[in-house]
């Protein structure tokens, strides 16, 4: 059996040799706990003679209170080594470089919408809504359609019952502002339309239109020539040439259709466009406005084009398709 002095000596060689808190934890149930060996040593009191107790007991309490005070102090040394470790393990550098952040950026659609609104707004035309919606009234009958001409084969779209289809051309804004404004008046919009196409690399059947137009007195080809050729050469360049060609569209006459060349695209070919004209004299009589004193001038061009042309883009059907590593490659900018 121990003695009181050599438990204290064993215990204290065994927590020194504890290497965590919770070995340390086993030695001190092992020496101190209630059915602890140096407690335990209480026990033979009794069989001791009664003039050795006092001592007896006197040495058990001292080597309690040394075990236990050594192993309160190592304890706290063990876990603050556990404590360094774990916060070693959870250490987070602060140097390293951050996870990149995904930076939106407008679509190249938007883009060109917003340059086309700058250079027509700057050019003193108010920029107007229109549905997509639209009455065939305002898409085909305003605009000089007569009933069931087959200009309207051109321009199938998608009916929503007789009277509702989605506009086939952005000039269906024209009949809308006719009736609510006088001239003189210079409007555009840019939007959405629709046709029911054959689908190909330069037909989709959703797709964005610019149209713009102006009425005021002694308005002719000379001024849309003019207008026309000054929006190009701001979407451009100011090497962009602007060429006419005789073409029918109900609600102007004369007709053209449009295409500009520099030497920067397409070793400077021709490329079409949209197109133009004087507005129709039915239509400004249709409103009430006085032909004598005014004319007006109208053009139209897909905003699709724009792009194609300016990065040699080769099939419309990108744009929307919302595939990221399509569209993450424009940062758009004038080709000047
Ligand atoms: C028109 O839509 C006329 N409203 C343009 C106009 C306005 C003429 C004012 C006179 C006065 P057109 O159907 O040609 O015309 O279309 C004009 C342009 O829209 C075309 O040159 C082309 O750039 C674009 N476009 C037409 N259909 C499609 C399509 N399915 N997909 C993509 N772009 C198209």
């Amino acid at each position: 059996m121990e003695t009181p002095e050599q438990l204290q000596t064993i215990a204290l060689q065994e927590a020194s040799e504890a290497t965590s808190t919770a070995s340390l934890r086993e030695v001190e149930l092992k020496y101190l706990g209630k059915n602890g060996s140096i407690l335990g040593l209480m026990k033979q009191l009794g069989s001791l003679a009664k003039e050795d107790r006092p001592a007896f007991g006197q040495k058990v309490n001292t080597a309690k209170a040394t075990v236990e005070a050594f192993i309160t102090e190592r304890a706290s040394q063990l876990k603050s080594v556990e404590q360094m470790a774990q916060f070693e393990s959870e250490r987070i550098d602060v140097t390293m470089p951050g996870d990149p952040i995904r930076m939106g950026r407008e679509h190249i659609l938007q883009q060109t919408t917003n340059k086309i609104k700058r250079v027509l707004g700057g050019m003193g035309f108010q920029y107007l809504e229109s549905p997509e919606l639209e009455l065939f009234q305002y898409n085909f009958d305003a605009l000089n359609y007569p009933p069931d001409h087959p200009a309207m084969d051109d321009q199938d779209t998608f009916y929503i019952d007789d009277n509702y289809l989605l506009r086939t051309q952005c000039t269906a804004l024209q009949g809308r502002v006719y009736e609510t404004t006088n001239p003189p008046l210079r409007c555009f919009t840019v939007g959405r339309t629709f046709r029911n196409e054959a689908v190909d690399r330069t037909h989709g059947h959703t797709f964005h239109q610019v149209d713009c137009f102006m009425i005021d007195e002694k308005v002719s080809m000379a001024h849309l020539k003019g207008t026309l050729g000054i929006f190009a050469r701001a979407m451009f360049g100011d090497e962009v040439k602007i060429r006419f060609r005789p073409d029918f569209f109900p609600f102007v006459e004369p007709g053209v259709d449009y295409a500009i060349s520099t030497p920067k695209l397409f070793n400077g070919r021709w490329v079409e466009l949209g197109g133009a004209g004087l507005i129709h004299p039915n239509i400004l009589e249709r409103y009430g406005i006085d032909t004598e004193k005014y004319s007006g001038f109208a053009f139209g061009l897909g905003v699709e084009r724009i792009p194609m042309m300016a990065y040699g883009v080769d099939d419309l059907r990108q744009f929307l398709e919302n595939d990221l590593r399509f569209l993450s490659q424009f940062e758009f900018e004038p080709i000047r």
